[in-house]
């Protein structure tokens, strides 16, 4: 066969067109499914929630930022100063996953808000509770250190491929992609996003802490085009363990009763973690070639099954039954009504003006973001019920309770006993997010030297973080609020 030499060239030209082509899928788009997990629990901890696509930080840069950066970090031991939880023997932190779509990456999952850790001792190895509040991470301290790292002059090639070549060998062609690509890449991605939280930053603006975000201003910035108001609505991370007694006709889930099903919950924050469904066709008709689609929607009903069915955590101190049996009574009368799965008001809303605790997180939702958000997720093509907006909060079933301290949306509340005191008695200053157990008052130690430490200060005089309202159970006799503290225990 004899092909003319523009015929040769034209052959030519397209293999190396497909070379390239193949070469750049290989290097930036392949997926590796993740290595099995030996159990739901390990994936949920380290699993993929499908944000590695748009949110992943490549892993090599992603590991030397600490050391990069040391004066940028809140203290000493790397992603760990930021109060996440690292299991011995582990590569990365609970609540990250790691995932090759092309090269590794790292991004975040639920876990980083939802699991938890308590000790009995500060000597102690922490207990890692799955479903609990991640009451010692700090979100937002991570989030400024990644940015402010971005904005740095040091946040270069050179500088970062030197420290990336002290833990491997990266061959030539990874080299050029990571000072040519991958790093002014992740730079301009992250001076994106600092540009997208500005508002967060405001001078004087309250601070999250550790173990709270700001949910629905999260939402609104990132999800909806919603413009910046002056709304600030700190939340504690909820338990999201035992989500079945969470399901039922007129039951919401959200501090503020924004969302009306379980499986809406879970989608809006997998799509908020960075998850990417493909976003073209119905998801109605699922369409099987589209992968990361169909790969979303079996992700979902595999995490609404298992944080379902996940139990919540029993008291591990010694409990007094007698008086918990006492305290049984005391709850039944006063606070079941509203907390008691399958009861009345439990899950539902109850109006701002009824349980007078601070209006700040309400106000941060609106029907307007509701509906944008809406949109925004049937855009994609994703059927779930509406997210809506309400005037009240959320009465929630007290499971694990032990375990959710501080109390109340915005956690103003250091322990149950301080719950039970009237509103002028509570602590009105102490610190959040050291893990030690305090069994005297049931919740964790938020004052003396090692929680002052440890902890992040949360000041209720600051906007958002008010402790007034539920005075339940605060005008009871002393007797019954020591039975009715020994029962809480035993939810
Ligand atoms: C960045 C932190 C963060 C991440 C990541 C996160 N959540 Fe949450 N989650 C929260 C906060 C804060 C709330 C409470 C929001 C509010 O104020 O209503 C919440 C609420 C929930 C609730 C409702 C609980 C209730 O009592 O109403 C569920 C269920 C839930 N999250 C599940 C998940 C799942 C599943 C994922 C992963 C796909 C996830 N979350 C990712 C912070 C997070
Ligand atoms: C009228 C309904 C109602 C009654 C009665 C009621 N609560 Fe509540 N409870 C709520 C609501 C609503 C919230 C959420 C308020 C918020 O966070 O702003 C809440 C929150 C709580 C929390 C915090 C949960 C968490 O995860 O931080 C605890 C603990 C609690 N209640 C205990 C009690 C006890 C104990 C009683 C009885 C002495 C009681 N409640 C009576 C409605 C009620």
């Amino acid at each position: 066969m004899h092909l003319s030499r523009c015929t040769r060239w034209f052959i030519a030209i397209l293999a190396i067109v497909c070379l390239a082509g193949v070469f750049g899928w290989y290097k930036f788009f392949r997926e590796v499914p993740q290595p099995a997990f030996a159990n739901e629990g390990e994936r949920f901890k380290y699993g993929s929630i499908g944000a590695e696509n748009t949110r992943g930080i490549p892993y090599w840069i992603w590991l030397v930022l600490p050391r990069v950066f040391p004066d940028l970090m809140p203290g000493p031991g790397g992603y760990k100063s930021f109060g996440v939880v690292w299991e011995p023997g582990q590569q990365i932190p609970v609540g990250f996953s790691m995932k090759t779509i092309g090269f590794p990456r790292i991004a975040n999952n639920c876990a980083i808000c939802h699991v938890g850790t308590w000790r009995a001792n500060g000597s102690d190895l922490p207990h890692v509770v799955i479903g609990s509040p991640a009451h010692t991470s700090n979100l937002q301290s991570m989030l400024r250190f990644l940015t402010n790292c971005a904005a740095d002059p040091r946040f270069n090639a050179d500088t970062l491929l030197a420290q990336i070549e002290r833990e491997t060998k990266l061959s030539v062609v990874d080299r050029l992609i990571y000072r040519f690509a991958l790093i002014p890449l992740t730079r301009s991605a992250l001076n994106k996003e600092s540009t997208q939280l500005a508002w967060m930053n405001r001078p004087d603006w309250p601070d999250w802490g550790k173990g709270r975000d700001d949910p629905m201003n999260l939402t609104k910035y990132f999800m909806t085009s919603m413009p910046v108001d002056n709304t600030t609505g700190q939340a504690d991370f909820p338990s999201v363990w035992n989500l079945k007694i969470r399901k039922g006709d007129g039951l919401f889930l959200n501090w503020s009763c924004d969302t009306p099903a379980v499986r809406s919950v879970l989608i809006d924050s997998a799509l908020g973690l960075g998850a990417a469904p493909d976003p073209t066709v119905p998801l109605d008709t699922l369409n099987w070639k589209f992968v990361r689609r169909a790969w979303f929607i079996v992700r979902m009903a595999e995490l609404d099954d298992y944080l379902s069915a996940l139990a919540p955590p029993s008291y591990p101190f010694p409990v007094d039954a007698a008086l918990a049996a006492r305290g049984g009574a005391v709850y039944a009368q006063a606070c079941a009504s509203c907390h008691q799965p399958g009861q009345g008001r439990t899950s539902r809303l109850i109006p701002i003006d009824e349980i007078g605790t601070d209006r700040n997180r309400l106000d941060t939702w609106n029907q307007a973001a509701a509906d944008q958000a809406n949109e925004k997720v049937k855009e994609i093509g994703i059927i779930r019920p509406n997210m809506v907006k309400q005037q009240g909060y959320q009465s929630p079933p007290l499971d694990g309770l032990w375990m959710r301290g501080p109390y109340l949306h915005n956690g103003s509340v250091p322990s149950l006993r301080d719950l039970l005191k009237p509103v002028a008695d509570r602590t009105k200053v102490f610190y959040r997010g050291y893990d030690v157990y305090d069994p005297a008052d049931v919740g964790f130690t938020t004052a003396g030297v090692d929680a002052a430490r440890e902890g992040w200060k949360e000041d209720t005089a600051v906007r958002g973080n008010g402790n007034q309202g539920h005075t339940y159970g605060t005008e009871l006799p002393d007797q019954d609020k020591e039975a009715l503290l020994e029962y809480m225990k035993t939810l």
